[in-house]
């Protein structure tokens, strides 16, 4: 249902935006025919969107940013040594205030109950650039990245740039993904998170090597929504990574220390020795020979090191180039489709 509509949209705009990816016809006489650039919605026309990040980002920035732009719409970027919130005025009082005068916040936030407190009280709806527990625009970017590269995965898919194939809109589509395999291995942070709540309801099994401590794994609000969704039957939580990577025809980490964790560094470091994505480690672990790599980025050699990273089973650049097309989608969805009209009928 859900991430389906968001996913297929998301593709949608990039395909509307890429002048490369510009459906191809041919025609009667044999020759091919570009269709027309398009211009994506301009849902966002006259309207601002605050980037409220309390957290350093480069990807999620912009995504949001660029994206805002293509869909006619304005950003402003809101730190946190930029705004009164947090010192000299409360989250309930920024959040009336900011909705007040924008059409949507886009909030990247330390504690989860910070963005439900804004979510609370901000009268344009909310959406989350990151917390402590959830990364939802990351999860999104994978789950495109791995539609566009489905044929990496099963030979019966047709390869996108093969030249004997003849571009047809229909060949274009987003081809389905079977269900794959997919590894995390390491801190179960809001990226895993997030994965964890989204993969097996798309039909893919999901195997978690983390550290035996309470805090390297999923705390208990993320697990009681991973049964609440019916996730935790397709999922394996191990402290073993060889066991976790067994079968992977993906795998995925994400840094050992997150923003905020900086003071945990050398005790993180301990407690992860064994836990580096490598290819020794898969092929020990007899994960499928052909499996590949993603990182939400930003990447620390520790938990993987460059030859897996930098090599050719690594998707971590397709991943980040598409934050921008699911972000905006997500912009056009919540925001494009909201207006003033909408605050008076729930007033
Ligand atoms: N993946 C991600 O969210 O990156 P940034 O922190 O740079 O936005
Ligand atoms: N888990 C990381 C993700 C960064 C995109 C963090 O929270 O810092």
């Amino acid at each position: 249902g859900q991430i389906q509509r968001i996913i297929a949209h998301s593709y949608h705009l990039k395909r509307t935006s890429l002048p490369w990816l510009q459906p191809q016809i041919r025609l009667g006489n044999g020759k091919i025919s570009t269709a027309k650039l398009r211009m994506p919605s301009q849902s966002l026309f006259n309207k601002s969107i605050a980037l409220l990040f309390n957290k350093r980002s480069t990807r999620t920035r912009v995504a949001a940013e660029t994206a805002a732009l293509l869909l006619g719409g304005q950003t402003l970027f809101l730190g946190k040594d930029d705004i009164q919130i947090g010192v000299n005025e409360t989250v309930r009082d920024s959040a009336r205030v900011i909705g007040g005068m924008c059409q949507g916040i886009f909030a990247r936030v330390g504690a989860h109950e910070e963005i439900e407190e804004l979510a609370r009280y901000s009268p344009v709806p909310v959406l989350n650039a990151l917390s402590s527990l959830w990364h939802p625009t990351q999860v999104l970017a994978d789950i495109l990245t791995l539609h566009e590269h489905a044929y990496l995965f099963d030979s019966s898919v047709p390869k996108p740039d093969d030249k004997n194939h003849l571009y047809t809109q229909r060949h274009r589509d987003l081809q389905p993904v079977r269900p794959l395999t997919i590894t995390y291995v390491g801190d179960s942070a809001n990226v895993l998170h997030d994965m964890l709540v989204a993969l097996p309801r798309l039909g893919h099994k999901v195997r978690v090597a983390c550290p035996e401590n309470d805090k390297y794994r999923p705390p208990q609000a993320v697990w009681d929504r991973v049964v609440e969704l019916g996730c935790d039957k397709d999922i394996l939580l191990t402290k073993d990574p060889r066991e976790a990577v067994h079968g992977a025809d993906l795998v995925v980490t994400d840094t050992w220390i997150s923003m905020g964790q900086e003071a945990e560094k050398e005790q993180r470091l301990k407690d992860f020795q064994g836990y580096q994505v490598t290819e020794q480690l898969c092929r020990e672990g007899g994960a499928n020979p052909d499996w590949k790599f993603m990182h939400c980025l930003p990447r620390k050699q520790q938990e993987v090191d460059d030859e897996v990273f930098y090599g050719p089973r690594s998707l971590v650049f397709q991943v980040s180039d598409n934050r921008k097309w699911t972000i905006m989608a997500m912009f056009d969805l919540l925001f494009g489709k909201w207006d003033l009209m909408d605050r008076e009928r729930e007033a």
